[in-house]
């Protein structure tokens, strides 16, 4: 079987498929790199359309392709398979929109608690290669020690691509979060990739809603502070930010202090499990007044939700409703870490 990949420039290359192989898998087989975040059919960063042949998808993916918000030419390339000897895939990006990844060190300065949960990771990017990446990307990072990789998001600004910063929230068991705890020291050096993901900032005059669930604040704090950078400041901004518990909870400060350099801003908490302290709403980030926000905003806004895929998806359903086209809605699902994560 055969794929031919068409960019929106008319860059295009083939590639010949193995039997059960994805899409994504056949691109990079053949030394081609795609857009994408997740690899498992929650993110939609490597939709394209099939503009020739057949594709099918594994029984396990069937329900994720129902439920996710594609045209009815759009396909998913991490996780369709060929099913006809002929398929073409054409994407809306100039091929040239692929940035290199490049694997680069990153040399850890300090981990500094901000919450019971939460830590932020100071690092300086080492070497000759500069770390050029857009507000909302990524970086994978191997744990030393282990075969596994792990992604995070930068939230320092684009303007400062080598100081890098980044928010993890500490999980039980897990195998970063034990680096993090109880192995890292500052001088560690970190083989990272990146820049990764398609969940960036767009830089065009339109209001912006953006939606986080815990760290997924992270990219949002990188995206405003290169907006105030920039002096992009006349447009509305909203951050609509949801934890679980109190641990959870961090950056509230810093993300106040950056609005205030909005002309218009606006930005409200939620917590499920609300203690007795909690004056904020009680709930999930869709019991704040998100459908208010898209009706003040209207239709011609960019939306950026990144947390856990549950949330994504509960989200995805409000501005759908809201009648705001899926091609504005952009989200970075912070799901836990592929099996192809734990080996290199
Ligand atoms: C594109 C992308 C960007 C990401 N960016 C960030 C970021 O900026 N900040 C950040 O904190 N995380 C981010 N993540 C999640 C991160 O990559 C790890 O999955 C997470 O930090 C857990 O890693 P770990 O090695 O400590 O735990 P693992 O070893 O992966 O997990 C150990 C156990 O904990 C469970 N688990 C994993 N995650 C959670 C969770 N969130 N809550 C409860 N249980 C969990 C697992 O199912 C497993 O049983 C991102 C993920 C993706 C895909
Ligand atoms: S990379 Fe395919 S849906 Fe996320």
């Amino acid at each position: 079987m055969d794929c031919r990949f068409v960019f929106e420039d008319g860059e295009a290359f083939g590639a010949p498929s193995v039997s059960g192989e994805t899409l994504l898998a056949t691109a990079e087989r053949a030394g081609a790199s795609l857009l994408v975040d997740c690899r498992e059919g929650t993110c939609m960063s490597c939709r394209g359309r099939l503009t020739a042949g057949k594709v099918d998808y594994a029984p396990r993916y069937q329900r994720t392709v129902q439920i996710a918000p594609l045209a009815a030419d759009e396909v998913l390339c991490c996780i369709a398979q060929p099913a006809q000897p002929q398929v073409e895939i054409t994407f809306s990006y100039p091929r040239a929109a692929v940035r290199p990844v490049r694997p680069m060190v990153l040399e850890l300065q300090e981990i500094v608690p901000q919450s019971e949960k939460v830590v932020l990771v100071r690092g300086a990017i080492r070497g000759r290669f500069k770390l050029a990446f857009m507000p909302g990307q990524y970086l994978d990072i191997s744990i030393p020690g282990t075969d596994s990789r792990r992604s995070y998001s930068m939230a320092n600004a684009s303007s400062t691509p080598n100081a890098v910063e980044l928010h993890v929230r500490l999980v039980p068991d897990g195998v970063m979060s034990e680096y993090l705890t109880n192995r890292a020291r500052p001088g560690d050096l970190l083989d990272v990739r990146g820049p990764l993901g398609v969940f960036y900032l767009r830089r065009r005059p339109v209001p912006r809603v953006f939606v986080s669930g815990g760290t997924g604040l992270a990219p949002m704090v990188a995206m405003l502070r290169d907006l105030v950078a920039w002096g992009e400041l006349d447009q509305p901004v909203s951050l609509l930010h949801g934890v679980t518990t109190r641990g959870d909870l961090y950056g509230i400060d810093e993300v106040k202090q950056l609005l205030t350099h909005f002309a218009d801003a606006r930005f409200a908490v939620a917590m499920v499990e609300a203690d007795a302290a909690w004056d904020g709403v009680q709930g999930f980030v869709t019991d704040l007044p998100l459908a208010a926000e898209f009706e003040r905003l209207g239709t011609d806004i960019d939306v950026y939700l990144c947390g856990p895929p549950p949330m994504i998806q509960a989200v995805r359903h409000v501005s759908d409703r809201a009648g705001i086209p899926s091609r504005r809605v952009f989200s970075e699902a912070f799901s836990a870490a592929p099996a192809s994560a734990n080996s290199k």
